[in-house]
């Protein structure tokens, strides 16, 4: 039988997973998670998550070989840079010093890891730079995720920024070395703008709240309590998602992301931002995604553009899929 592969997503609200084998994406599945379990993109107790984990893959029978897991913003850094060709050796010893400004315990503390995006040639064709994808991550984060995932049964392979994740998926698809991949994910807690130019990261940028913001609007508007207007939202009661009041925070969300790719605009004068890509369940609320396209005057098109398979609602497993194709 064709090995399997779970991509995890932990996200603020729920946990997505993405089964893939050698042909591609197979399935998405998405659990809400238990109340407070993630805060603030961290894992509360890793043991109390492993057991959910566990619960959640034997009720839902998902049933794979080994698992790829993202890891959070917070607790790993990623970046792009170049450096001199060199090897794998070489570079072993030099990536400590490239995050040197950005890691705060010993640096003998992180794990290190890199992907090559591109040979840069001199003028005489001889390859001159290396254009890289790095990552540093504590080691203690490694073995917390680790252990919380043999505590769930799972054999965890790898562990990989999003950003990483999409350029698993982007690099195939990249049609030009100018073209703009601009993916928006809609999450709970907060939306993340991801800019990819010829298939390789460039740059993001963090709108720090999300889709749970408009349940203090809702509820406020309506007298309700939050906890009400939370469930209100998702189903749309009352075309909720309409109030004047929410279509204020989807636009204060608009504005955010129109500077963000103003600035991305202005320090990549070539670069042609034909569409943006939507992820995440804010996807799904119809008038956040008309206020998108209003302001950033560019047409909004689902995740589904970027792998599209039938049947699997791709919003919430992109990522998820990308770090299974690890
Ligand atoms: N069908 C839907 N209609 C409206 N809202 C939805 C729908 N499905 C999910 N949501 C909402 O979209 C929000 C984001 O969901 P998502 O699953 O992307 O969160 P997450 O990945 O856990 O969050 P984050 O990425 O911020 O950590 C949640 O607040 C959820 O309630
Ligand atoms: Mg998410």
């Amino acid at each position: 039988m064709a090995k399997k592969t779970a991509g995890f997503d932990i996200g603020n609200h729920a946990v997505h997973i993405a089964l893939v084998n050698k042909k591609g994406l197979k399935k998405v599945f998405s659990e809400p998670l238990p109340e407070g379990a993630v805060r603030e993109g961290r894992i509360v107790s890793y043991e109390a998550l492993g057991d959910f984990l566990k619960q959640t893959c034997k009720k839902r029978k998902i049933r794979f070989d080994d698992a790829a897991v993202i890891l959070p913003a917070g607790l790993c850094f990623c970046r792009r840079l170049s450096t001199p060709v060199m090897t794998h050796e070489q570079l072993t010893v030099n990536l400590p010093y490239e995050f040197r400004d950005f890691i705060t315990a010993e640096k003998e503390a992180y794990f290190y890891d890199y992907a090559v995006l591109r040979v840069i040639k001199d003028d005489k064709d001889r390859p001159s730079e290396l254009d890289l994808m790095a990552a540093a991550t504590l080691k203690s984060t490694i073995s917390d995720y680790k252990n919380m995932f043999r505590r769930a049964g799972i054999k965890l392979r790898t562990a990989v920024p999003v950003e990483m994740a999409y350029t698993n998926l982007l690099r195939k698809s990249a049609e030009d070395e100018n073209h703009c991949h601009c993916i928006v994910d809609l999450g709970h807690t907060s939306v993340r703008l991801m800019m990819f130019v010829g298939g390789r990261f460039e740059s993001s940028h963090l709108v720090e709240y999300g889709c749970s913001a408009l349940d203090g609007v809702i509820a406020e508007a309506l007298h309700i309590d939050p906890f009400i207007a939370a469930s209100y939202r998702e189903a749309n009661h009352d075309d909720c998602q309409s109030l004047p009041e929410c279509i204020n925070v989807y636009q204060s969300i608009a504005a955010e992301l129109q500077r963000a790719i103003y600035f991305v605009r202005y320090n990549n004068p070539d670069v042609e931002l034909e569409h943006i890509h939507i992820t995440g369940g804010g996807a799904k609320i119809t008038p956040l995604r008309e206020t998108l396209e209003q302001t950033l005057s560019v047409p909004v098109l689902d995740a589904s553009e970027i792998l599209d398979v039938p049947g699997v609602d791709i919003e919430f497993g992109l990522s998820a899929a990308g770090a299974a194709m690890q």
